[in-house]
């Protein structure tokens, strides 16, 4: 079967998710899909396309999936409904026979309550944390996983790439001198076992994908800017503008090979240990 790849970015509003939609409308000549939980998806188009190297056939080939609300279920079925609609109508258009499949999906959905010490957890926050964090990157891998490429096909450019951007500190035998931020750490830690376990699946099932983990280093996003850890880009030691973070781990994804999937690594290709 003949397969029309496309990208997913989920979401793309802002920081990772943005660079990376970004990245690949300028880098590639495929569709890119992208969600935001946005009421004014006019706004969150050209919010996208407003940056350098976009032209008429970066516009043509974003398409937007919302809104989607990450701590609803129903919202994230939705826009996977909303795909598969799309995906069909532009088959019946084309004359299609072969169908359209994910070539990368980057998962990027994270927030961060900085709590310094255990007497600063919140319930509602910690609960908050994991529905973004962990459960609403299970949902995806439920309600998008039917997008990759199924077994029988076979790709010239190697297996799907299926990318959740995680953290560092979700590293239990990295985590030796500071502490801090336990309901985020604890979430990415949760992400990474989600990331293995979702991976041992897509194997079993022989499904020509790989499913892995990024920690794009400290980047200039509202992530960190909101809770001031931004003070200037270094290189050297992991922290980065958008664009460069962008670059690195989109590099990292394409070398990527089979015998690396379902683990985590940085921006410098090298894993961070479970
Ligand atoms: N920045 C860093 O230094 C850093 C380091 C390590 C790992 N990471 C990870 O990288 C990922 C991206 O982080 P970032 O730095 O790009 O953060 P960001 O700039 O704060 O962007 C967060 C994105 O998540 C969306 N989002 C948050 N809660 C949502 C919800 N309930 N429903 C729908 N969308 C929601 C936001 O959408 P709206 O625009 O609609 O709010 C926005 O698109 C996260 O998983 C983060 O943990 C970041």
């Amino acid at each position: 079967m003949s397969t029309a790849p496309f990208i997913l970015v989920s979401p793309a509003s802002r920081g990772v998710g943005l660079g990376l939609t970004r990245h690949y409308l300028r880098t590639t000549s495929l569709p890119v899909y992208a969600t935001h939980r946005s009421s004014d998806p006019a706004f969150v188009k050209s919010h996208i396309l407003d940056a350098q190297g976009m032209d008429d056939s970066s516009a043509e080939r974003l398409k937007l999936l919302g809104p989607v609300e990450m701590t609803d279920e129903a919202s994230i079925k939705n826009a996977a409904d909303k795909l598969s609609a799309e995906l069909k109508r532009q088959a019946g258009e084309a004359g299609k026979e072969g169908a359209a499949y994910i070539h990368r999906a980057w998962f990027c959905a994270g927030i961060l309550h900085p709590e310094k010490r255990f007497e600063e957890l919140d319930y509602d926050q910690i609960l908050k944390t994991f529905k973004v964090n962990v459960i609403s990157h299970l949902l995806a891998m439920k309600h998008f996983a039917p997008f990759l490429p199924p077994r029988s096909s076979s790709s010239e450019q190697g297996p799907a790439k299926w990318i959740h951007i995680s953290a560092r500190v979700g590293s239990i035998s990295d985590n030796n001198s500071l502490g801090g931020w336990p309901s985020y750490r604890c979430s990415k830690a949760a992400l990474n076992q989600a990331i293995r376990t979702f991976d041992l699946n897509l194997n079993m099932k022989k499904i020509p994908a790989l499913c892995a983990g990024i920690h794009p280093g400290t980047v200039h996003t509202d992530l960190v800017d909101g809770g001031a850890f931004w003070h200037g880009p270094d290189p050297a030691h992991g922290k980065f503008e958008l664009p460069d973070a962008v670059e690195r781990i989109t590099s990292v994804v394409e070398r990527l090979q089979e015998n690396q999937r379902g683990r985590v690594w940085d921006w410098k290709g090298q894993e961070v240990q479970p």
